[in-house]
C-alpha cells in the first residue's frame, strides 16, 4: 500500500534533516562513480543530476511520493484524453499533436489523430507554396517576409524555436510581433514592403486585445498600399475560433485550426507552429514533432528511476517542497536557446503558479517556483555572482550541445563547453575560507591581508545543478527537450495537487485594463478605481498634454 502524501513529504523532510547528502564534494570523493549513478539518458540526451544533493534513498522516497499521488495514473489519463483540465472540463492532448498517424486517441469518442494530420498536411502545403514561391501576394510577387502576430503561447514557442533552429531556416524571413506597444509593430513594419509580406494572426481565442490590435494595424499596412481585396491573399490565421476568423475576412484555405484540448502554452506543435514550419520546412518540422514523440513514449514507458521527466519533476519537487528553494534558473549554454528560459517561464509559471488545489481549497504547501534565466556565458558576467555567493540557494539547469553548427569555430565551442562545465563544478565544490586564505598567501598576500580577504573569496558550494548534454541542437533534439519540460511541469503539478492547465490568474488584470482604457482616454472619471491608479492615470494624461 502506498503512503499518504503528507507521510511521503514528511519522510522526505526527515531524510533531508538527517543530512544524508549535505556535502556534495565529499559525496563525489566517496563514490567516484557518482556521475554514472545519477545520470539518465534518452538517445543522445543525457541528464546528469549528480550535482544535486540526492542519493538512492532520496530517489526512493521521491518515488514513494510520486506513487502516493498517483502520478503515473494521472499521466496515463492525460495521454488517454480524459478531461483532466477539470476547471475547464477539457482534455489535455498536446501529445496527440505529435502522435504517429496511425495512433488512436479519442475525445468524446472520436479519434482526433486524423484531424491533427489533416491540419498538418494543410500547413505543409501552405508552407511549401510560400517557400517555393508558388503562393504569391496580390501583385504577383513572392513573399519574402512573414510576420507572426500573437502573444504568450501564440508567440513564445514560435519565436524561441525559430531562433533555436536558425541553422535550418531556409524559408522566408520571419518577424514576430507580440507587444501591444505600438513600437513593436512600427519597428517591424518599417523596412517591409506590403507587396511581399504575409501576415499570420495567431490566437487561440481570436479575442486577445494585443493580437487583435496589432492585426488591425497590420491590416491597415496592407490595405493602404494594396487595397482591401489584398487582405485575403496577405493574411493567414491560426486559431480554434473559426467563426471569429471568418469575421476578420479570411478564406478557409488561409485558416489553420486547432482544438480546445490544446492549451496555449502547449500549442507550438499545432497550427501555432506554422511560422516555424515556414522557416525550416515540412521535413524539419516533422523531425521536431518526432523528437517530442520520442519523449512522450519514454515518459509513458520508462520506469521512474530512468524516466527523465519523472526525475526532473521529482528533483524539482525536492528542491521546491523539501529544500524550500524559491526559484530555479535555466541557463542554456547555447545562444540560439536564448528565448528558451522565457518560453519555460510561461510553460511553468502559467501552469504551476496556483494557490488552490484541485478541490478549490488553499494549498498547504508551496506550488511552482519562479523560473528565470539567460544564456551562458553572458549570465556569468551578470547574475552568477548571486548564484555563487548570494544568500539564496537557486538550483540551476544547464544545457549544452557537444557539437555546434559552426565547424569552423571549434575553439569557441570548446570554450563554451569548458565554461558550462566549470560553472556547475564551481557551484558544487565551492571554496572554503581555508582554501581561499591559502590561495591568497601563495599569491603573495600578507597574513593580515589573507585574513581580511578570505571571507570575500569564500564560496559555500553545495549549490545544486542539473546538466543536460545532447549531440547537437537539431529539430529532433529541440522537440525532445521541450516535451521533457512539458512533462516535468505535469509531474510537479500532480504533486502540488493543482490543475496545471488553466490560467485564471491572467484574467483580473485584463478586466481592469479594459475598464481603465476610458479613464486613460479621459472619457471616464474611473469610479471604483483606487486613488493611486487614478492619480497615475491623471499624471500621465497631463504629461501627454491631455
Ligand atoms: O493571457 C494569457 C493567455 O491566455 C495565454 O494563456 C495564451 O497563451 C495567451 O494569452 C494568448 O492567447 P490567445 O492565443 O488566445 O491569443
Amino acid at each position: 500500500m502506498s503512503k499518504t502524501i503528507p507521510q511521503a513529504l514528511s519522510d522526505l523532510k526527515s531524510h533531508r534533516d538527517s543530512g544524508a547528502v549535505s556535502d556534495l564534494r565529499a559525496a563525489f570523493a566517496a563514490k567516484p562513480d557518482r556521475a554514472s549513478r545519477f545520470t539518465v539518458g534518452l538517445g543522445d540526451l543525457r541528464m546528469d543530476f549528480s550535482k544535486c544533493a540526492v542519493n538512492y534513498e532520496t530517489l526512493t522516497l521521491l518515488g514513494e511520493l510520486a506513487e502516493s499521488v498517483g502520478v503515473e495514473t494521472q499521466r496515463d489519463r492525460m495521454f488517454a484524453g480524459d478531461a483532466i483540465n477539470a476547471t475547464e472540463s477539457r482534455a489535455v492532448l498536446h501529445t496527440a499533436l505529435r502522435a504517429a498517424p496511425d495512433a488512436d486517441i479519442r475525445v468524446d469518442g472520436e479519434n482526433v489523430v486524423p484531424q491533427v494530420h489533416a491540419v498538418l498536411d494543410a500547413m505543409g502545403a501552405f508552407s511549401d507554396g510560400l517557400r517555393d514561391g508558388s503562393i504569391r501576394g496580390a501583385t504577383g510577387k513572392a513573399f519574402t517576409d512573414v510576420i507572426n502576430i500573437g502573444i504568450g503561447g501564440s508567440d513564445l514557442g514560435p519565436v524561441m524555436a525559430t531562433l533555436a533552429l536558425a541553422p535550418y531556416h531556409d524559408g522566408p524571413r520571419l518577424h514576430f510581433v507580440s507587444n501591444v506597444d505600438g513600437a513593436h509593430i512600427a519597428d517591424t513594419l518599417e523596412d517591409l514592403d506590403p507587396e511581399t509580406t504575409l501576415i499570420i494572426v495567431a490566437s487561440k481565442t481570436f479575442t486577445t486585445i494585443e493580437t487583435m490590435t496589432n492585426a488591425a494595424t497590420a491590416r491597415d499596412f496592407i490595405v493602404s498600399k494594396l487595397g482591401k481585396a489584398a487582405v485575403a491573399q496577405h493574411f493567414a490565421a491560426l486559431s480554434t475560433a473559426l467563426d471569429k476568423v471568418e469575421e476578420f475576412g479570411l478564406k478557409e484555405d488561409r485558416v489553420f485550426g486547432f482544438w480546445d484540448w490544446v492549451g496555449g502554452r502547449y500549442s507550438l506543435w499545432s497550427a501555432i507552429g506554422l511560422p516555424l514550419m515556414i522557416a525550416i520546412g515540412r521535413q524539419n518540422f516533422s523531425d521536431f514533432l518526432a523528437g517530442a514523440r520520442a519523449m512522450d513514449e519514454h515518459f509513458q514507458d520508462a520506469p521512474v528511476g530512468e524516466n527523465l521527466p519523472m526525475l526532473l519533476g521529482l528533483i524539482g519537487i525536492w528542491h521546491r517542497l523539501v529544500c524550500g528553494y524559491p526559484s530555479r534558473a535555466i541557463i542554456p549554454y547555447d545562444q540560439r536557446l536564448s528565448r528558451f528560459p522565457a518560453y519555460l517561464q510561461q510553460l511553468d509559471m502559467e501552469s504551476n503558479g496556483k494557490s488552490v488545489g484541485l478541490d478549490g481549497q488553499p494549498l498547504t504547501t508551496a506550488s511552482g517556483p519562479t523560473v528565470w534565466g539567460e544564456p551562458g556565458t553572458n549570465g556569468q558576467h551578470a547574475f552568477f555572482q548571486l548564484l555563487h555567493q548570494g544568500t539564496d540557494v537557486i538550483p540551476v539547469e544547464f544545457m549544452i550541445a557537444a557539437n555546434g553548427h559552426e565547424p569552423h569555430l571549434q575553439h569557441q565551442h570548446q570554450l563554451l563547453i569548458a565554461n558550462c562545465l566549470a560553472q556547475s563544478e564551481a557551484l558544487m565544490r565551492g571554496r572554503s575560507t581555508e582554501e581561499a586564505r591559502a590561495q591568497l598567501l601563495s599569491s603573495g598576500a600578507s597574513e593580515a591581508e589573507a585574513d581580511r580577504l578570505a571571507p570575500h573569496k569564500t564560496f559555500p558550494g553545495n549549490r545544486p545543478t542539473i546538466t543536460f548534454v545532447y549531440d547537437k541542437l537539431t529539430p529532433f533534439a529541440l522537440g525532445r527537450l521541450i516535451a521533457l519540460y512539458e512533462h516535468r511541469v505535469f509531474v510537479e503539478a500532480q504533486i502540488f495537487g493543482i490543475n496545471a492547465f488553466d490560467q485564471w490568474g491572467v484574467e483580473l488584470g485584463k478586466e481592469l485594463a479594459t475598464g481603465l482604457l476610458p479613464v486613460v482616454k479621459g472619457e471616464s472619471t474611473g469610479d471604483g478605481h483606487d486613488s493611486s491608479t487614478l492619480k497615475l492615470a491623471e499624471t500621465i494624461r497631463k504629461m501627454r498634454g491631455e
